[in-house]
């Protein structure tokens, strides 16, 4: 039995809420060699073979889009992933994979919105991403700009922006121009910081949460996972949220 199906059916401790099965991770870095995720297609291989024993059913993976650093296009994570099916399928690991991509707040991203160049999943929902450090002063443009293009802003790791730890307004500011928030599983574990946990726990707790993801680039990310799925902390995001990932399937 996979761990998400252990902690299926689990009651959350305040308010009996049952913790469905998540079959679908819609953040990852699994094509390899264009990001700083998985480097090779040995590497990516065994990253999806443990997801899959851990339950996942499908995996949206999603590349960084970021001009100066991982300057990747549609074209190019379209033919990794074609690449990448054809390896899973040569090996018999049967598991839904799709690519979209973790757009990085710049002039590029700009671009490609006036081109319509933009991979998304689901019901035309669009991840992106920002300065960890600096508040950009236009978030509120380009969320602006995403919704009149007919996208939905999915907010990744809304969690792990320093920025924004020390006024929750802010997130609560974005909320209501309908950004969605994708929490990573990993945040709820301490994996990156104890604040960062903080700010997951909160937003959890306030019922901000709509996807969660598993932002996994690497083994040590299966790793904490493992742990978390089991932690108090994923069980409670059941009680307080409406996780939307299933709804992909
Ligand atoms: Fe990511």
């Amino acid at each position: 039995m996979s761990i998400l199906e252990k902690v299926a059916g689990l009651f959350s401790p305040r308010e009996k809420t049952a913790v469905p099965a998540i079959k679908v991770d819609m953040h990852s870095h699994l094509i390899p060699g264009i990001d700083d995720g998985s480097k090779s297609m040995q590497q990516s291989i065994s990253l999806i073979t443990e997801l899959k024993d851990i339950g996942y059913e499908k995996l949206i993976t999603t590349p960084h889009i970021m001009q100066h650093r991982y300057p990747n296009s549609s074209r190019i994570i379209l033919n990794g992933l074609k690449k990448l099916k054809e390896e899973l399928q040569r090996q018999k690991i049967d598991i839904e994979i799709e690519a979209a991509a973790e757009y990085y707040l710049d002039d590029h991203l700009y671009d490609l919105l006036k081109k319509d160049d933009i991979l998304t999943f689901g019901d035309n929902y669009l991840l992106f991403e920002m300065s960890y450090v600096m508040a950009p002063a236009d978030l509120e443009t380009i969320v602006f700009e995403m919704q009149c293009s007919g996208y939905k802003p999915v907010l990744a790791h809304p969690e792990r922006f320093i920025h924004m730890h020390p006024d929750f307004n802010k997130y609560k500011a974005l909320k209501e121009r309908d950004v969605f928030f994708q929490v990573d599983i990993n945040s709820l574990g301490g994996y990156y910081s104890k604040p960062v946990q903080k700010i997951a726990i909160r937003l959890t707790e306030e019922g901000m949460v709509d996807f969660i993801g598993t932002d996994t680039h690497h083994q040590r990310h299966i790793k904490a996972l493992q742990n978390t799925l089991k932690s108090k902390n994923y069980i409670r995001l059941f009680e307080k949220n409406d996780i939307l990932n299933n709804t992909l399937l």
